[in-house]
């Protein structure tokens, strides 16, 4: 038995879906303990694609559970879209297969609208250049206490009470502040009422759940969204998302002790990316900026953005070792870097003169390193076909070493393409 939990290293599309696919295999229960659909989950099985929003990226494996812990935001439009675009392709999800806590916050309309309007008051500059799936104001009702979770959906008078509160606070917002339409209580009443039909059967008490499964020895697999520096605590604030996405996060956001768990892995792209507003150190503008662009086919896969990239970056690496306490590092699209020579990655940060080797905690000063670096050697053959490290190039090899200096952790799994088998397994989380 054992539990792990898979985190993405940078500013999240490390590649974490299809890691957790693929060690979905070993695990018996896959558990999203942050986030909302903010998050695109990529899998590519057989050629076929999908992208999970919400619903954990373990779900193609039939006999697995599925769990949405309480720490998620959760649109009820976008999980049932996910639950009829799988049915369209005869996979059935039903409450057999996936539970939602019943502590999970709801992103009510208000959030979207929010989030849009919002974003849309700020200056150049001052944008986030959020996903606008109103993620963070969703965050921020919980935090004050005026959240709607799911299990008051369920219970249409208390669902009444809060919805007409939050409206007659939001519409002032709206209307008053940011010059935004308002919304309509009945409409939305009606609208949750049916989702909460829907949903009703999926709830349940995930926190039990997980201990029951560890009970019956059963492997856990917990898969992180977006990354260590969007973190909220820990990022790059306020250029972040509002959730705490490190390792900790999986602990109060599934209802389980740090005591149980057993490994944690960090997913960490060969090369960085970042998706909207924020500083980003180590961002190439120009040529193998552009490589990296296309042959990764960097777009956002939840908002369709090009995704800005850049050279591999140590500081934000070993910031990642320590924040999610990793056990070892799984890396990510190695075969995208193929043709570039040579490899530049960044080893540690220079500010006004001093060298420094983690991220600052001031905007500005991250705004202002210079990043300080090293390169080596690149490689021109195809990665794709490698099934083990003795058939990877001598140069693509000494980048990995490189990596695992600069981390202090071991690469327990190296993936060279899309698909499950373009994969070289080094090391099975789930093993001792
Ligand atoms: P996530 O948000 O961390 O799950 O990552 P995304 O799915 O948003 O973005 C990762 C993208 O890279 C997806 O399109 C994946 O199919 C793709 N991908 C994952 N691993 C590899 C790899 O090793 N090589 C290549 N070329 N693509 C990969
Ligand atoms: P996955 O799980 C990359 C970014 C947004 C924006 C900031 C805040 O696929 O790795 P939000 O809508 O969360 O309030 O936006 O966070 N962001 C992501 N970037 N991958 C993600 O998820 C992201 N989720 C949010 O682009 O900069
Ligand atoms: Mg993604």
């Amino acid at each position: 038995m054992s539990t792990v939990i898979v985190v993405g290293t940078q500013w999240g599309d490390e590649g974490k879906g299809k890691i957790v696919d693929l060690l979905t295999e070993y695990a018996d229960v896959i558990v999203r303990f942050q986030g909302g659909n903010n998050a695109g989950h990529t899998l590519v099985v057989d050629g076929e694609k999908f992208i999970f929003h919400l619903i954990p990226s373990g779900i193609l494996y039939e006999e697995k559970l599925c769990l949405i812990g309480n720490g998620v935001v959760l649109d009820p439009v976008v999980l049932i879209e996910e639950l009829e675009s799988l049915e369209a392709k005869s996979i059935r999800v039903g409450p057999e297969r996936l539970k939602i806590s019943a502590n999970t916050h709801v992103i009510m309309p208000y959030h979207k609208a929010l989030d849009h309007a919002r974003e849309a008051a700020k200056a150049k500059g001052k944008k986030i250049g959020t996903t606008g799936r109103g993620i963070g104001p969703c965050y921020e009702d919980k935090i004050v206490r005026n959240g709607i979770k799911i299990t008051d959906l369920m219970d249409s008078g208390l669902f009444r009470e809060k919805l007409e509160d939050n409206i007659k606070e939001k519409n002032f917002i709206l209307s008053k502040m940011l010059g935004a339409k308002t919304l309509d209580v009945e409409s939305i009443y009606s609208e949750y009422q049916e989702y909460a039909q829907r949903l009703a059967p999926y709830v349940d008490n995930v926190s039990v759940i997980i201990d029951r499964a560890r009970s019956a020895s059963k492997n856990i697999l917990f898969e992180g969204a977006q990354g260590t520096h969007l973190d909220i605590d820990h990022g790059t604030y306020p250029f972040v998302t509002s959730s705490n996405t490190i390792a900790g996060g999986a602990c109060c956001g599934a209802g389980v002790g740090p005591s149980k768990i057993d490994k944690v892995v960090g997913i960490c792209k060969a090369y960085t990316t970042r998706v909207g507003e924020g500083p980003f150190p180590t961002e190439i503008e120009g040529e193998a900026g552009d490589y990296m662009q296309e042959k990764g086919a960097e777009f956002g896969a939840t908002t369709g953005r090009r995704r800005r990239c850049g050279w591999l970056d140590g500081v934000v690496l070993k910031d990642s070792v320590r924040l999610n306490g990793l056990d070892g590092l799984a890396i990510t699209k190695l075969d995208v870097l193929s043709g570039l020579d040579p490899l530049q990655f960044c080893t540690e940060y220079e500010l006004r003169g001093q060298f420094i080797q983690s991220m600052p905690a001031n905007i500005r000063e991250v705004e202002n390193v210079s990043p300080v670096y090293d390169s080596l050697k690149g490689w021109d053959e195809d990665l794709s076909k490698a099934g083990s490290l003795d058939d990877l190039p001598d140069p693509a090899r000494d980048y990995l070493r490189k990596i695992e200096d600069l981390a202090g952790v071991p690469i327990v799994l190296v993936s060279v393409g899309p698909e499950r088998h373009e994969t070289v397994m080094l090391q099975n989380p789930f093993e001792p």
